[in-house]
């Protein structure tokens, strides 16, 4: 696991978008691994501002989406689909038919196939993910197993918790999401972890705290990755340096 510090979330999102333009400009038809939520938000951001300034063409590129609730339309202020359309693909020259996204009122076992029979003829090329601050990636929440396909999923009493911030009423918060399975998500040439302030400072302690790998705490499988870079602030570092011995995982530090 390559690691980034950077000094905070603006830097570390300046740099995910860099990794990312990079990747678009080895290959124009990259295949692109989204995530949501306010950890990629900065980096969206980024890679809005260099296209408007013509820096990266998003013309060819295709992207995935991590994950949707259950049950929100499209055009729902807080569903992912409406989320990434605000913050990335209706600023980009993305096209829309290059889009792939769960449609969160579609069936959910339909939707879980579409998904991983796409993944079956297509490699991502670059996976943006976030973390949760039990450790899921995607919708992996901690289960007493890995699930490697798309799938339904209940999300955990804490996800519910930390989503709320996003609704009127925790209440609003859908229950159930489709989500990426663990195949999906490892499959990709390079996954790029990204993790900012306190709250994901525990999660992150544990995940570099030794090499093992856990469905209990579903960040654990990319231990197995080859090629994985995790972000980083300074608030965060400043949190976890004294008690991870970094070598356990980290093979390199710097960009
Ligand atoms: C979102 C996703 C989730 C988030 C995670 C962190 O598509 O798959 O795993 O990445 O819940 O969310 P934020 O970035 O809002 O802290």
């Amino acid at each position: 696991m390559r690691y980034i510090l950077a000094e905070d979330y603006e830097e570390g999102s300046r740099k995910t978008a860099d990794l990312i333009e990079g990747v678009i400009r080895e290959n124009q038809k990259a295949l692109l691994g989204l995530a949501t939520g306010d950890t990629p938000r900065g980096t969206y951001k980024y890679l809005r501002e260099d296209f408007f300034e013509g820096k990266v063409d998003f013309s060819e590129v295709r992207t995935i989406n991590l994950d949707e609730y259950v049950g929100l339309p499209g055009n729902h202020c807080q569903s992912f689909a409406y989320f990434m359309h605000r913050e990335l693909f209706s600023k980009v020259n993305i096209r829309p038919e290059n889009i792939m996204l769960i449609d969160g009122e579609g069936d959910p076992e339909a939707e879980a196939e579409r998904y991983d029979s796409f993944l079956k003829e297509n490699t991502i090329d670059l996976q943006l993910l976030g973390i949760g601050e039990n450790g899921h990636i995607g919708f992996n929440e901690p289960e007493a197993y890995f699930t490697a396909n798309t799938h339904l999923t209940e999300l955990a009493e804490g996800t519910i918790r930390a989503n709320s911030r996003f609704f009127k009423d925790i209440s609003e918060v859908p229950k159930r999401a489709v989500t990426m399975g663990v195949s999906g998500i490892i499959n990709a040439k390079k996954i790029v972890m990204a993790a900012y302030g306190h709250k994901k400072a525990p999660a992150i302690k544990r995940l570099l705290c030794d090499d093992k790998i856990y469905p209990e705490f579903p960040c654990s499988i990319l231990k197995a990755c080859r090629d994985v870079t995790l972000i980083t602030d300074r608030e965060l570092y400043e949190l976890i340096k004294d008690s991870c011995p970094a070598d356990v995982c980290l093979v390199k530090s710097g960009p």
